[in-house]
């Protein structure tokens, strides 16, 4: 949601600040905007539309400096026009600022700062803190820049990541966070801002995440960081950045969304590295060890989360109440924070995050952390809010993703789940065999995504075959109910084809009204306890001439009878079917989508990273 970025040092900022915003487009793509200190005055640029039109914008006039800032914007407060788009600058323009978040109490300051004469420009919550800080920078000579930033943030409610400079400090770069993610990149002689450490990879490994209330002041040859509360100067640690310019770039694919179903070969194995034990038929999550014995004790485990990795959670809840016999509620995190949920000290929550930065998914944590619970996270961005938010986590280390549809980061956190549940489960009452068979199977799955990327010709001719319906089905019963979730999800996410995923034996109940000649039913039939149920479901469909797409691990003539197209993964075992269903759902998604000629990585309205509430 939005991704701000920021340059101090020797060298041009414009392309340095330019190739950083595309790196964070994923976090919004509404309009972008740059500013650059070039000599005595603050020169800026701003688009609405996707980054290539700051490009041409940039392309036909001289912006240049070695101090600066951009933003990409996904519109909260304001529609996303030209002047909606930041930077947004004080009235005199010796002030511009970025900003990701939302400020609460926007509206009391505004009109404060209208009665003190202001005029603004946009709609935007982001204006009132320019001048805010303009206001309190020049009303107080004796204040420096990152006093006045300091001063403003604490009149502030709400969140914020944000990079400010000032024409009358023309050496300096300040910088602050409060509930999004702001990483500072530390090279030699020169510093980067970003949301997230794309933009740095390519200068420097060398960062500092910033912590909730801190603010750093820069030049190009110091950084000291303190916190909104006082002036003491902190002492943050370094990090090296574990992160590839191959992992953050497309490559050969057309779409980083199928560059990542095809990472899939490897990342899920990854996510298992040096995790599983088949010996022993268990695995080993070195993160939460410390915790099992609260986890197998617990009266009660919340899994939260949003979006993809809210079904993640529901096939997590499967799992966990199969193998290890504690009770699990999935929520959405933001209905989870609002309402009273049951929580003691007993209750333990875990989180589901790739960014690690989703708002409600924080917020739901800080709740549960309030009232006593031990919480745990699952994240890919390693570093992320999340992950450092939770008493203890898993890391699903599934790579970056940046398509906005989340693919990779999705089989690697049912992976985690899967392994959490298997590891309690070994805790209790599991047989050895039984977890050895899980566990080969899923070291056979990278075999199986090869295996299954590589008939993505019958995905086509399905895709080919439906690309112009309205609406889609989804049915999958027990564990592949969830996937069923998901794979409509990822269709409506990226081809705006209506979908809707159904419990297969619900149907009958409301959503069977739907179906006629025209309404394709995607079923997942694997061979488990309910294949003879779904067989009915499918005919009950049949009977009402729906499209039958069927995803199965196994010959069988009835099925093939039965469908209009079958689609096969190779035979696994049931708890690891829902993993290469999903490959395969997310290739069908993507499949149409091409066809239809969507924004694939894009698609309109959506942003990966949620980081407003
Ligand atoms: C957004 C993204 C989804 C993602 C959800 C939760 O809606 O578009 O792909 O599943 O946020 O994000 P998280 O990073 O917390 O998993």
């Amino acid at each position: 949601m939005c991704g701000i970025t920021g340059y101090i040092g020797n060298r041009n900022a414009t392309p340095i600040l330019l190739k950083g915003l595309k790196r964070l487009e994923y976090r919004g793509y509404d309009s972008s905007g740059i500013a650059i200190l070039d000599t005595d005055r603050i020169k800026y640029l701003k688009k609405a539309g996707k980054i290539k039109e700051l490009q041409a914008l940039i392309s036909k006039t001289s912006i240049y400096g070695s101090i600066g800032i951009a933003h990409t914007r996904w519109a909260t407060h304001g529609s996303p026009n030209d002047s909606n788009s930041h930077p947004h600058l004080n009235e005199s323009g010796t002030i511009a600022l970025v900003h990701n978040g939302i400020i609460e109490n926007y509206e009391a300051i505004k009109e404060t700062l209208i009665r003190k004469g202001v005029i603004f420009q946009s709609e935007t919550d982001t204006e009132v803190l320019v001048h805010l800080i303009s206001a309190i920078y020049y009303e107080d000579k004796k204040l420096s820049f990152e006093d006045a930033v300091r001063a403003a943030l604490q009149e502030v409610v709400g969140a914020y990541g944000i990079v400010a400079l000032c024409k009358d400090e023309p050496e300096n770069l300040v910088a602050a966070r409060m509930g999004s993610p702001l990483v500072l990149g530390v090279g030699e002689n020169e510093y980067f801002l970003a949301s997230d450490a794309s933009p740095i990879v390519g200068y420097t490994r060398n960062v500092i995440y910033l912590d909730d209330g801190e603010i750093v002041s820069l030049t190009k040859n110091t950084h000291n960081i303190s916190t909104l509360k006082s002036k003491e100067i902190l002492t943050k640690t370094l990090t090296e950045i574990d992160l590839t310019i191959d992992e953050i770039e497309k490559g050969e694919f057309p779409h980083f969304m199928l560059k990542e179903i095809h990472d899939q070969t490897h990342s899920i194995t990854n996510t298992m590295r040096g995790r599983l034990n088949f010996q022993d038929g268990t695995t080993n999550l070195g993160g939460i060890s410390e915790f099992i014995p609260s986890l197998i004790n617990a009266s009660r485990i919340y899994i939260t989360a949003c979006g993809t990795s809210w079904h993640a959670g529901l096939i997590g809840k499967h799992l966990i109440e199969t193998y290890a016999q504690v009770p699990v509620h999935v929520e959405y995190a933001s209905e989870f924070r609002y309402r009273k949920a049951i929580i003691d000290s007993d209750t333990i929550l875990i989180a589901i995050s790739q960014s690690g930065e989703t708002a409600d998914t924080l917020a739901a944590i800080k709740k549960a952390k309030e009232l006593g619970a031990l919480t745990l996270g699952i994240c890919n961005v390693v570093g992320s809010s999340i992950a450092r938010e939770t008493d203890g986590g898993i890391y699903t280390h599934a790579g970056p993703e940046i398509g906005v549809a989340s693919t990779k980061a999705f089989t690697s956190q049912v992976t985690v789940l899967t392994m959490l549940a298997l590891m309690l489960g070994r805790k209790i009452e599991v047989a050895k065999n039984k977890g050895q068979n899980l566990i080969s199977s899923l070291s056979e799955l990278n075999k199986d995504v090869e295996e299954i990327l590589k008939n993505q010709k019958k995905i086509k001719e399905v895709a080919k075959f439906t690309k112009d319906v309205n609406h889609y089905i989804y049915l999958g019963r027990g564990i592949n109910f969830p996937v069923a979730l998901e794979g409509a999800l990822k269709l409506k996410e990226i081809s705006y084809i209506h979908a809707e995923g159904y419990p297969a034996a619900e149907m009958k109940h409301g959503p069977i009204a739907l179906i006629d000649e025209n309404m394709p039913v995607v079923v997942l039939a694997p061979m488990d306890n309910t294949f003879s149920k779904i067989l009915a479901n499918i005919q009950e469909v049949k009977a009402r001439k729906g499209i039958i797409i069927t995803i199965t691990d196994t010959k069988n003539s009835e099925l093939e009878k039965l469908s209009d197209f079958i689609l096969y993964v190779p035979p696994t075992h049931q708890h690891v079917f829902p993993i290469t269903s999903s490959v395969i759902l997310q290739l069908l998604a993507y499949e149409i989508a091409v066809l239809k000629n969507c924004e694939i990585d894009q698609p309109r309205n959506l942003a990966k990273s949620v980081t407003v509430e």
